[in-house]
């Protein structure tokens, strides 16, 4: 029953272009350290490796600010079709031995998912890395470059590209994100 459970999840995975493979997730190391104060605020998507969950959307960025109870609201925005869609989610670091690794969920009913920033510098760049593994068959991955500003340098880029292989993320895997007409998602 389980294992039927597994290849129903790996197929659907599958079939709505994340990026799977067979076999655990890459090994890759978050920062061993975060300050999660100089990391809230306003990020804007530049590469990422597509998912179902943002499909289509174009200007996407993400609001991340401090809760009353301790977790961080993260709240993204883009456009679909010309209109402002955006969801609203739940993060926080669980082992506080290991402040890089957050967890994050969009719904109540879903479970929480890695988030794992693998670096930043606070006021330009950072480089976030999912990962669930379907038992040891298979693996789904997502990555994500976000940056302050809606685009970032040549150089910059290569140096995040870099960071990624090194975490077993090819960057080949990743697109460009559209930030191109996105005057109607400034505010
Ligand atoms: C981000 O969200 C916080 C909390 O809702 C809000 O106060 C802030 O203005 C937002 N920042 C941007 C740039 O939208
Ligand atoms: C990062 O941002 C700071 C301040 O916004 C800027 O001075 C610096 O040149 C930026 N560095 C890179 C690599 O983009
Ligand atoms: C943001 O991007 C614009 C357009 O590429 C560029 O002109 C500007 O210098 C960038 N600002 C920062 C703070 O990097
Ligand atoms: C950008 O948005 C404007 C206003 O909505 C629209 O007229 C224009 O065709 C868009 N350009 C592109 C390249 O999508």
């Amino acid at each position: 029953m389980e294992r039927v459970t597994v290849l129903f999840c790996f197929l659907v995975v599958l079939s709505t272009a994340q990026k799977t493979g067979f076999g655990p997730c890459p090994d890759a190391l978050p920062l061993s350290s975060l300050d999660v104060k100089r990391y809230l605020g306003k990020w804007h998507e530049i590469y990422k490796i597509p998912n179902f969950f943002e499909a289509d959307q174009s200007c996407i960025t993400a609001n991340y600010s401090l809760k009353a109870d301790g977790h961080i609201k993260v709240f993204n925005q883009g456009v679909t079709n010309g209109q402002p869609v955006s969801k609203t989610g739940d993060a926080y670091v669980p082992n506080p031995s290991e402040p890089a690794k957050l967890m994050v969920k969009f719904s109540e009913n879903s479970p929480y998912a890695p988030y794992w920033v693998l670096d930043t510098d606070y006021t330009n760049y950072t480089v976030v890395f999912s990962c669930e593994s379907f038992g040891k068959i298979a693996h789904a991955q997502f990555a994500w470059i976000l940056s302050r500003n809606i685009t970032i340098t040549e150089s910059l880029n290569q140096k995040l590209f870099q960071t990624l292989e090194n975490n077993g993320v090819p960057a080949s895997y990743l697109k460009k994100a559209d930030q191109s007409n996105c005057t109607s998602s400034k505010k």
